[in-house]
């Protein structure tokens, strides 16, 4: 995944380019560049590492262009260097292209090109589209005003693969060129001046006006208007759509990083996913209201439900499973996204299938929901990112309100998306009648108070920060649980490993004596969540397993519980809720030890090691 950037106006462009690369930066930050046209001449500048190291060089230079596109990378082909950073140009220099995305017919058409004398720099993909657009505008028989348009549109009929693209042309000082297919790329809308980027928070400081490019069409910006046309060059009329988003919410705001304030911003988190979809008719009644999506009876005579996604949108899947089948009493299967379409999947239409991911643009996520809909599945999008391609793509979409997620390490998200399942399962539940009725207004209560149970785990975090202090350099640890606690074991793991680059695995708890425990010494912490009070017992006897063994307990439960003090070094609790409901609130200690334990170690929780936010690569 990598981010792209592009301005045309009347101020200078660098500036610009810059500041909302570093709104870009999770995105990939193996190398950054930019290409500015400044008197005729497109003028590159381009480094291996990290944003700031391009913008430390370039503190000194001025460069008074007033177009010009930006790009940070994650490198898919070809190592960070500073040769394989983009932008790319053709030879002469006339052309300079920024892409996000694979081109993978890259080897025909470098062999096509090589073969009538084109001299190649880097080992990227990107290159072979600044080479052919730059071969089609030379080749082709308009030179009018358009030969810049005709040569990109006979460019991207050549791609196989996906893109987003920005591109400018040193004969064409007054227009920059855009285009996607199976990558965002968002048009922002000036006054005097218009911008590209790979997603919103990089364009909140400049415009709230934005056209959400659809898939294969093209923008070309011009300073005073955007023309808008699809890959076949037909013009298109579209209004532009406005940005909701508060600026403050796409930044630190204080905090040490994106993670810990997107952490800490998950009782407003629930509270905004919850709250819309709720009628209050009295504090005793309370019910959930989706008339964003129409549930017909035929979700209530479904058979079966799937759920698919990546990470710790395809955790969340998990837990979704349980809470399907504790409340709507229906058959749940979770697929990883990545597996789906190469297990030549069972696909009944009449199921239900479920497609989770923040982003709404995880290319792994993206083609196991085409290959459902293919047959005739119908899909229901959990995604947070309006306008992604997840959103426009899937039959019913419920938006999980919260707000930008900038770190790579998914937090708010993942919360979110949990509520959502929760008040989808309830909703089924009423109509499947697998819920009496005093249980699902009791379950209402219970999840209204939920983000505020949030908040207190939320104030009282310096108890997780003084454990990881004490904890961090532990090589291995091991989570365990469950049902919900399992669920939860596993996305606590995966917060660990990504950020803390910690070994750290998770188990359901009675598996344990069937391997893993072979795994367990002096040396290993073992960190057991235990909300599950019907299994209180069978998870005591795990905790004792696990500590003759000479591993380190600590145990995640209810205030007030005490069936703990006796077996667990550490304990660490949340407010009591419902067992069903747990996993809203026991992934927040986790979440706070993961990211504490980062911190401790020197890592940058915002930008772990070898990730990346969105995957947009298979
Ligand atoms: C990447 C990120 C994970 C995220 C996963 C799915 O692997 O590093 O944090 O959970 O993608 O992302 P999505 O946007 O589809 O939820």
């Amino acid at each position: 995944m990598c981010g792209i950037t592009g301005y045309i106006g009347y101020h200078e462009a660098t500036p610009r380019l810059l500041s909302m690369l570093q709104k870009l930066e999770y995105r990939g930050y193996d190398s950054a560049g930019i290409a500015v046209l400044d008197n005729d001449e497109i003028v590159v500048r381009k480094m291996k590492g990290p944003l700031s190291v391009l913008e430390s060089a370039l503190a000194n230079e001025k460069i008074p262009g007033t177009l010009g596109i930006g790009h940070t990378r994650w490198a898919t082909h070809g190592e960070p260097s500073d040769i394989n950073a983009h932008p790319h140009t053709d030879i002469s220099g006339f052309i300079a292209v920024v892409h996000n995305g694979i081109i993978e017919n890259y080897i025909k058409l470098k062999n096509y090109l090589q073969e009538r004398g084109v001299v190649f720099r880097s080992e990227t993909d990107t290159e072979v589209i600044a080479h052919l657009l730059n071969f089609y505008y030379r080749n082709g028989k308009n030179r009018g005003q358009n030969s810049l348009l005709d040569a990109a549109l006979k460019t991207l009929s050549k791609l196989e693969g996906s893109y987003s693209l920005g591109i400018i042309a040193s004969d064409f000082p007054d227009r920059l060129i855009c285009a996607r297919k199976d990558n965002p790329l968002i048009v922002g809308l000036g006054e005097n001046e218009n911008y590209i980027a790979s997603d919103v928070p990089a364009l909140l400081p400049y415009t709230r006006n934005i056209h959400f490019l659809n898939e294969r069409e093209l923008a070309v910006l011009y300073r005073d208007h955007v023309d808008l046309f699809t890959e076949s060059g037909e013009k298109i009329i579209r209004e532009p759509s406005s940005i909701e988003w508060d600026i403050k919410s796409a930044e630190k705001s204080g905090y040490a990083h994106f993670m810990l304030k997107e952490i800490n911003e998950q009782d407003k988190a629930l509270s905004d996913t919850l709250s819309p979809r709720l009628i209050k008719k009295s504090n005793e009644s309370i019910t959930i209201n989706f008339d964003e999506i129409k549930l017909d009876d035929s979700w209530a005579e479904a058979k079966k439900i799937v759920i698919t996604g990546c990470g710790t949108a395809y955790h969340a899947g998990i837990v979704g499973k349980y809470i399907f089948e504790h409340f709507a009493r229906i058959p749940v299967e979770v697929d990883i996204a990545s597996e789906y379409r190469y297990r030549n999947p069972l696909i009944n239409p009449n199921d239900i299938f479920i497609v989770m991911s923040q982003s709404g643009e995880t290319a792994d996520t993206l083609a196991a929901m085409r290959l459902a809909k293919k047959h005739g599945a119908k899909i229901l999008a959990i995604t947070n990112a309006v306008g992604s391609t997840l959103s426009r793509e899937a039959d019913l979409i419920l938006y999980t309100w919260a707000g930008p997620e900038i770190a790579v390490a998914s937090t708010k998200a993942f919360t979110t998306q949990l509520m959502c399942l929760y008040l989808l399962a309830l909703r089924l539940a009423e109509l499947r009648k697998t819920i009496p009725d005093r249980e699902y207004k009791r379950t209402v209560r219970l999840l209204v108070k939920i983000p505020e149970q949030a908040r207190n785990i939320l104030v009282n975090q310096e108890v997780i920060q003084k454990l990881a202090s004490k904890q961090f350099n532990k090589n291995k640890v091991f989570f365990i649980g469950r049902l919900f606690d399992y669920a939860v074991s596993l996305e606590s793991a995966l917060k660990l490993k990504e950020i803390s680059y910690t070994h750290s695995e998770a188990f359901a708890a009675g598996e344990l004596k069937h391997g893993a425990i072979a795994l367990v010494d002096k040396g290993t912490l073992v960190i057991a969540i235990a909300t599950q009070e019907a299994l209180f017992e069978k998870i005591i006897s795990n905790i004792r397993e696990v500590s003759s063994r000479g591993a380190e307990v600590m145990v995640i439960t209810w205030e007030g519980e005490r069936a703990f003090d006796t077996v667990a070094a550490e304990i660490i609790t949340i407010p009591k809720t419902d067992s069903s409901l747990s996993p809203l609130l026991s992934i927040i200690p986790l979440q706070l030890f993961a990211y504490y334990c980062a911190v401790q170690k020197g890592n940058d929780p915002d930008k772990p090691r070898n990730l990346a936010k969105s995957v947009t690569v298979e």
